[in-house]
């Protein structure tokens, strides 16, 4: 492949065909090509876009960068969900051994964090021991055996996308419909799924910055899985304000643990309850959403969810002693500060972009390929929008490295939360359903 033709002619808005589309994905893969050339690329598909048949083209050929799981036949239906990023967002957390408990398989393939969103495999690392490196033949095995994995892309297992994520997260090209559609979508068609739902997410803190923006990825995810034999629906979810009262790797998986104990908070609790009926529904194991919710209610209420998510974390090596002490501290970061708010009255703003950032500043996300990222920053105790704060209440805590990073972390979060004299109506969470039909 003669790479810089093809930069240019996406640089000057022209289609490509399938076959440059799988050779510069087949090079890229093999090394053959240099990051500085495929950064230029993507950013020429950041702004040019790619039409339907190019999205097809390099789904596939991420797809078919690395080895797909192939599972044995089963009873348990084979699914997932994926999200396009957000602030707080851990749903996958607490969702992936819930499905498990309700008789699904779940060999779910995550990214790390991109811009100023969290990654899922990055907040499970920082579980002691955790590996979410798996090879295609312990996926299986784990999955047959327990019910899910949570792990990443490998070197044998969609590589394209590896190499690529690390690549667009610190070169300013995520936000691309159709590059965030390969991304997920090649990691997901390489899991053999009966059903698929996804988490279109869109606000400040999201990559889509509005609700139709939201539509139109949903709609390019959506009918791709499902024209690739993937039955795909998506839920369109704001992303304003952070998901749940925590962000930050480690904090997250405090929150999440607090969820599959029959806790945490209530938008957290209602988006996993929401993905798991859609779930059920998806795969004909419930006849509505009505009948669906306290079906998935209850492995969270029972207590089976957590058993499950302990059996996860023991099967992918985690020390699960070294972990209850952990999550018996209230901080691991060795310094903590308060935001009070300065006046009473209600919450009417918690700009999740303002916290995202000041969390990757601290530490929590990358900057460079080479980030060495920090597991115990954050935020969290968030007061959320429509919320009654009293005169030098809590606003949030900020966990931080340092005294200093604290008190600038601190200055910045003050613009992130407003309080006003008016209770305001909080938005709703999920704003649409699409679905592949
Ligand atoms: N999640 C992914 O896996 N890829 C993206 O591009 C965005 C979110």
């Amino acid at each position: 492949v003669n790479f810089l033709s093809l930069i240019e002619a996406k640089r000057d808005g022209r289609a490509l065909s399938p076959d440059q589309i799988a050779g510069l994905i087949a090079e890229y893969t093999a090394g053959q090509i240099h990051d500085y050339q495929m950064a230029a690329f993507l950013m020429a598909v950041y702004f040019r876009g790619m039409d339907a048949n190019e999205r097809r083209a390099l789904t596939l050929a991420m797809r078919d960068s690395g080895e797909v799981l192939q599972f044995p036949a089963d009873p348990r239906p084979v699914v997932d969900k994926h999200s396009t990023g957000g602030v707080g967002d851990n749903v996958s957390l607490p969702l992936t051994p819930l499905l498990a408990c309700l008789g699904f398989r779940v060999p779910m393939v995550s990214g790390r964090g991109l811009g100023i969103t969290g990654g899922t495999l990055d907040k499970l690392e920082s579980i002691p021991g955790f590996t979410t490196a798996l090879t295609t033949g312990r996926i299986v095995e784990q999955v047959q055996a327990i019910g899910c994995a949570m792990c990443g892309q490998t070197e044998r297992m969609v590589p394209a996308d590896k190499r690529l994520y690390a690549l667009r997260d610190v070169t300013g090209t995520v936000a691309s419909i159709p590059l965030i559609t390969a991304s997920i979508l090649s990691k997901k068609l390489a899991e053999n799924l009966v059903a698929l739902a996804l988490d279109v997410k869109f606000g400040c803190a999201a990559f889509m910055p509005n609700r139709g923006a939201a539509a139109e990825l949903a709609e390019a995810m959506v009918s791709l899985g499902t024209e690739c034999g993937v039955p795909t629906r998506a839920l369109l979810t704001a992303m304003n304000s952070p998901l749940g009262r925590s962000a930050g790797n480690w904090l997250e998986v405090k929150e999440s643990v607090a969820c599959l104990a029959g806790r945490g908070p209530d938008d957290l609790r209602e988006l996993v309850i929401e993905f798991a009926a859609h779930l059920l529904v998806q795969t004909g194991r419930a006849q509505s959403l009505a009948l669906a919710r306290p079906i998935a209610a209850e492995p969270l209420d029972s207590g089976a969810a957590h058993q499950k998510w302990h059996e996860m974390l023991a099967a992918q090596g985690a020390d699960l002693e070294a972990t209850a002490r952990l999550l018996e501290q209230d901080h691991t970061a060795p310094v903590v500060r308060e935001l009070a708010a300065p006046e009473a009255g209600w919450v009417v703003c918690c700009d999740a972009r303002i916290i995202g950032e000041v969390i990757r500043d601290l530490g929590g996300g990358r900057l460079t390929k080479e980030s060495v990222l920090r597991h115990d920053v954050g935020v969290d105790a968030l007061a959320k929008p429509g919320e009654r704060v009293e005169r030098n209440g809590v606003l949030l805590r900020v966990h931080a490295g340092t005294p200093e990073d604290a008190d600038l972390a601190v200055a910045r979060l003050r613009e992130a939360v407003a309080v006003g004299p008016e209770p305001i109506a909080s938005e709703p969470l999920i704003a649409a359903v699409i679905d592949g039909g």
